[in-house]
């Protein structure tokens, strides 16, 4: 087994730097309740492009549960605690993405973690996310942990200054991503989503960020 590749407890893990790894089909267990928490938030905060401050429409449809949901508008990025959309606070974390969540950071060496937020992101095959830094969280060392749903897409994953070149991660499908610690700040983005059809989400793409926020 290469230094690359070692056993945890949910398969193959590939390690992306010093405190980032991919765990492989870490979510496929799980697919189906988180599917359902996803379709019960999304029927509460529903699922919205938000405008950037320079006044452009994502492409990516976006809603939040957790204490904190992340809302982009002409004012800015901020963690709100109420849905701007509805007024009311963002739904609650369901037990099932905390779980996951959870397994996920201690599968990549960060015990306890407690998220306060989750980004729903929902993409259209063609659609991309360009690379970005997560800065808006007061707490920057507690791990991100991504999983990802639906179609495939290959994730970028760079360095801490944006001019580094990003390494492109196999196509995402069912996988968690983790990154924390002095790898925390690193650059991120998503190549175009993959034409298709996955059997429970058609043609779409679903990702969960799990954040701690305060
Ligand atoms: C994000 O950076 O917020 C989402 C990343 C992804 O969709 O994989
Ligand atoms: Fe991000």
């Amino acid at each position: 087994m290469s230094d690359l590749f070692a056993a945890s407890m949910h398969g193959r893990r590939t390690r992306l730097a010093a405190q980032a790894c991919v765990l492989h089909g870490a979510a496929l267990p799980f697919e189906e309740a988180l599917l359902q928490g996803v379709a019960g938030i999304v029927a509460t905060a529903p699922l919205r492009h938000p405008v950037t401050p320079g006044g452009h429409v994502m492409q990516v449809a976006m809603s939040n549960c957790g204490d904190f949901g992340w809302v982009s508008d002409r004012r800015g990025y901020r963690y709100a605690r109420l849905d701007p959309q509805t007024g009311q606070p963002w739904p609650v974390l369901p037990p099932c993405f905390l779980q996951v969540a959870r397994d996920a950071a201690a599968a990549a060496g960060f015990d306890d973690y407690r998220p306060d937020a989750c980004l729903i992101n929902r993409y259209a095959p063609g659609t991309r996310l360009s690379l970005h830094q997560d800065r808006d969280e007061d707490d920057r060392v507690a791990p991100i942990v991504s999983v990802s749903l639906g179609l495939p897409a290959t994730f970028l994953f760079g360095g801490l200054a944006r001019g580094d070149k990003p390494v492109r991660v196999p196509p995402l499908q069912g996988d968690g991503v983790v990154w924390g610690g002095v790898d925390r700040m690193r650059f991120h983005g998503v190549l175009p989503v993959m034409p298709g059809r996955h059997p429970q989400l058609g043609a779409q793409r679903i990702n969960l960020t799990f954040r701690k926020v305060r």
